[in-house]
Protein backbone atom coordinates (compact mmCIF):
# COMPACT_ATOMS: atom_id res chain seq x y z
CA UNK A 1 0.00 0.00 0.00
CA UNK A 2 1.58 3.55 -1.02
CA UNK A 3 2.58 5.36 2.12
CA UNK A 4 1.56 8.77 1.38
CA UNK A 5 0.98 11.24 3.93
CA UNK A 6 -1.43 13.78 4.14
CA UNK A 7 -0.62 17.23 3.47
CA UNK A 8 0.43 19.64 6.83
CA UNK A 9 -2.80 21.72 7.85
CA UNK A 10 -1.23 22.74 11.48
CA UNK A 11 1.99 22.11 12.44
CA UNK A 12 3.58 19.98 15.29
CA UNK A 13 4.83 23.14 16.64
CA UNK A 14 1.75 25.18 16.44
CA UNK A 15 -0.64 22.28 18.38
CA UNK A 16 2.02 22.17 21.07
CA UNK A 17 1.55 26.07 21.49
CA UNK A 18 -1.94 26.17 21.31
CA UNK A 19 -2.58 23.52 23.33
CA UNK A 20 -0.43 25.16 25.83
CA UNK A 21 -2.58 27.84 26.05
CA UNK A 22 -5.88 26.42 26.34
CA UNK A 23 -4.36 24.54 29.37
CA UNK A 24 -3.00 28.01 30.38
CA UNK A 25 -6.73 29.71 30.07
CA UNK A 26 -8.22 26.48 31.49
CA UNK A 27 -5.90 26.54 34.61
CA UNK A 28 -6.67 29.74 35.12
CA UNK A 29 -10.44 29.60 34.93
CA UNK A 30 -11.04 26.69 37.16
CA UNK A 31 -8.04 28.28 40.16
CA UNK A 32 -9.00 26.59 43.06
CA UNK A 33 -10.96 23.90 41.76
CA UNK A 34 -10.64 20.43 40.91
CA UNK A 35 -11.84 19.39 36.80
CA UNK A 36 -13.10 16.83 35.82
CA UNK A 37 -11.75 16.20 32.15
CA UNK A 38 -13.85 13.78 29.47
CA UNK A 39 -12.26 12.77 27.10
CA UNK A 40 -14.50 11.41 24.27
CA UNK A 41 -12.99 8.45 22.23
CA UNK A 42 -11.02 7.68 20.34
CA UNK A 43 -10.48 11.49 18.82
CA UNK A 44 -9.30 13.42 22.17
CA UNK A 45 -6.70 10.94 22.98
CA UNK A 46 -3.89 12.66 22.39
CA UNK A 47 -5.06 16.02 22.84
CA UNK A 48 -5.99 15.19 26.07
CA UNK A 49 -2.93 13.40 27.21
CA UNK A 50 -1.39 16.60 26.45
CA UNK A 51 -3.99 18.90 27.61
CA UNK A 52 -4.43 17.18 31.04
CA UNK A 53 -0.37 17.29 30.97
CA UNK A 54 -0.07 20.85 30.84
CA UNK A 55 -2.85 22.08 33.36
CA UNK A 56 -1.93 23.29 36.42
CA UNK A 57 -5.07 23.03 38.24
CA UNK A 58 -6.06 19.00 40.02
CA UNK A 59 -7.59 16.61 36.83
CA UNK A 60 -9.69 13.74 37.13
CA UNK A 61 -9.72 11.97 33.53
CA UNK A 62 -12.47 9.69 32.71
CA UNK A 63 -13.50 8.81 29.04
CA UNK A 64 -16.66 7.67 27.11
CA UNK A 65 -17.34 7.09 23.34
CA UNK A 66 -20.08 7.54 21.20
CA UNK A 67 -21.03 6.48 17.85
CA UNK A 68 -21.12 9.04 15.21
CA UNK A 69 -19.24 8.50 12.20
CA UNK A 70 -18.60 5.00 10.36
CA UNK A 71 -15.44 3.68 8.49
CA UNK A 72 -16.74 7.11 6.04
CA UNK A 73 -16.01 10.56 5.95
CA UNK A 74 -20.05 11.49 6.32
CA UNK A 75 -21.49 11.73 9.12
CA UNK A 76 -24.30 8.93 9.81
CA UNK A 77 -26.29 11.36 12.09
CA UNK A 78 -26.59 8.70 14.81
CA UNK A 79 -25.47 9.60 18.22
CA UNK A 80 -25.32 6.72 20.82
CA UNK A 81 -23.37 6.49 23.92
CA UNK A 82 -21.08 2.87 23.57
CA UNK A 83 -18.86 3.41 26.09
CA UNK A 84 -20.19 5.35 29.26
CA UNK A 85 -17.91 7.44 32.17
CA UNK A 86 -17.16 5.51 35.28
CA UNK A 87 -17.06 8.69 37.20
CA UNK A 88 -20.26 10.30 38.44
CA UNK A 89 -20.48 13.74 37.77
CA UNK A 90 -22.85 15.56 39.81
CA UNK A 91 -21.17 18.78 41.69
CA UNK A 92 -18.19 18.32 39.29
CA UNK A 93 -16.52 21.11 37.44
CA UNK A 94 -16.64 18.95 33.76
CA UNK A 95 -14.89 19.95 30.73
CA UNK A 96 -15.24 18.37 27.79
CA UNK A 97 -12.42 17.49 25.77
CA UNK A 98 -12.81 16.95 21.79
CA UNK A 99 -10.84 16.62 18.95
CA UNK A 100 -13.91 17.73 15.85
CA UNK A 101 -16.90 20.30 16.34
CA UNK A 102 -18.25 19.17 13.17
CA UNK A 103 -21.93 19.51 12.55
CA UNK A 104 -22.31 19.79 16.19
CA UNK A 105 -24.59 16.81 16.38
CA UNK A 106 -22.45 14.41 18.86
CA UNK A 107 -21.34 17.19 21.21
CA UNK A 108 -24.91 18.68 21.49
CA UNK A 109 -26.04 15.17 22.46
CA UNK A 110 -22.95 14.89 25.03
CA UNK A 111 -23.82 17.71 26.51
CA UNK A 112 -27.20 17.51 26.38
CA UNK A 113 -27.37 14.36 28.41
CA UNK A 114 -24.08 15.20 30.69
CA UNK A 115 -26.75 18.44 31.62
CA UNK A 116 -29.10 15.64 33.18
CA UNK A 117 -26.42 14.29 35.95
CA UNK A 118 -26.26 17.57 37.42
CA UNK A 119 -22.80 18.79 37.11
CA UNK A 120 -21.78 21.99 39.19
CA UNK A 121 -20.30 23.05 35.12
CA UNK A 122 -19.90 21.72 31.82
CA UNK A 123 -18.12 23.22 29.12
CA UNK A 124 -16.26 21.99 25.73
CA UNK A 125 -12.45 22.07 24.78
CA UNK A 126 -12.31 21.18 21.05
CA UNK A 127 -8.75 21.37 19.56
CA UNK A 128 -10.26 22.00 16.35
CA UNK A 129 -13.62 23.64 14.81
CA UNK A 130 -14.99 23.55 11.48
CA UNK A 131 -17.80 25.82 12.08
CA UNK A 132 -19.23 26.46 8.72
CA UNK A 133 -19.97 22.71 8.93
CA UNK A 134 -22.43 23.35 11.75
CA UNK A 135 -26.00 21.93 11.58
CA UNK A 136 -26.45 22.25 15.37
CA UNK A 137 -26.31 24.98 17.47
CA UNK A 138 -23.31 24.89 20.09
CA UNK A 139 -20.29 26.39 20.13
CA UNK A 140 -17.15 25.58 22.06
CA UNK A 141 -15.84 27.38 25.40
CA UNK A 142 -11.95 26.57 24.39
CA UNK A 143 -10.89 25.86 20.66
CA UNK A 144 -7.44 25.46 19.44
CA UNK A 145 -8.09 26.11 15.97
CA UNK A 146 -10.61 27.41 13.25
CA UNK A 147 -10.52 25.31 10.45
CA UNK A 148 -12.19 25.75 6.97
CA UNK A 149 -14.29 22.58 5.82
CA UNK A 150 -11.88 20.10 5.28
CA UNK A 151 -11.77 16.45 6.65
CA UNK A 152 -8.85 16.90 8.77
CA UNK A 153 -6.99 13.85 10.54
CA UNK A 154 -3.53 13.45 12.92
CA UNK A 155 -3.34 14.18 16.52
CA UNK A 156 -5.67 11.66 17.36
CA UNK A 157 -8.54 12.11 14.42
CA UNK A 158 -8.86 9.79 12.32
CA UNK A 159 -10.17 8.73 8.78
CA UNK A 160 -11.63 5.13 8.82
CA UNK A 161 -8.73 4.73 11.68
CA UNK A 162 -5.72 5.82 9.62
CA UNK A 163 -3.48 8.61 10.86
CA UNK A 164 -4.70 9.04 14.52
CA UNK A 165 -0.97 8.56 15.05
CA UNK A 166 0.38 11.85 12.63
CA UNK A 167 1.80 14.32 15.43
CA UNK A 168 0.73 16.95 13.11
CA UNK A 169 -3.23 17.85 11.77
CA UNK A 170 -3.46 17.11 8.22
CA UNK A 171 -6.25 16.77 5.73
CA UNK A 172 -7.61 14.24 3.30
CA UNK A 173 -7.59 15.77 0.11
CA UNK A 174 -10.51 16.07 -2.62
CA UNK A 175 -10.08 12.98 -5.10
CA UNK A 176 -10.47 14.65 -8.67
CA UNK A 177 -11.17 12.10 -11.48
CA UNK A 178 -8.47 13.59 -14.26
P1 LIG B 1 -19.99 16.18 14.58
O1 LIG B 1 -20.99 15.41 15.37
O2 LIG B 1 -20.35 16.29 13.15
O3 LIG B 1 -19.65 17.52 15.22
O4 LIG B 1 -18.69 15.30 14.51
C1 LIG B 1 -17.85 15.19 15.54
C2 LIG B 1 -17.09 13.89 15.49
O5 LIG B 1 -16.86 13.41 14.17
C3 LIG B 1 -15.76 14.17 16.10
O6 LIG B 1 -15.72 13.53 17.34
C4 LIG B 1 -14.75 13.60 15.16
O7 LIG B 1 -14.21 12.45 15.74
C5 LIG B 1 -15.51 13.24 13.91
N1 LIG B 1 -15.10 14.15 12.84
C6 LIG B 1 -15.72 15.25 12.39
N2 LIG B 1 -15.03 15.86 11.44
C7 LIG B 1 -13.91 15.14 11.30
C8 LIG B 1 -12.73 15.29 10.48
O8 LIG B 1 -12.56 16.23 9.71
N3 LIG B 1 -11.79 14.34 10.63
C9 LIG B 1 -11.90 13.30 11.49
N4 LIG B 1 -12.96 13.13 12.28
C10 LIG B 1 -13.95 14.04 12.19
MG1 LIG C 1 -14.65 11.92 17.79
Amino acid sequence: MAARLPPILITEKAIHQRVSELAQQISADYDGREVLLVGILKGSWVFLADLARRVTVPVIVDFMTVSSYGASTKTSGVVKIVLDLKCPLENRDVVVVEDILDTGLTLKYITDSLKLRRPRSLRIVALVDKPARRKVSIRADYVGFEVPDKFVVGYGADCAERFRNLPYIGYIEEKSDG
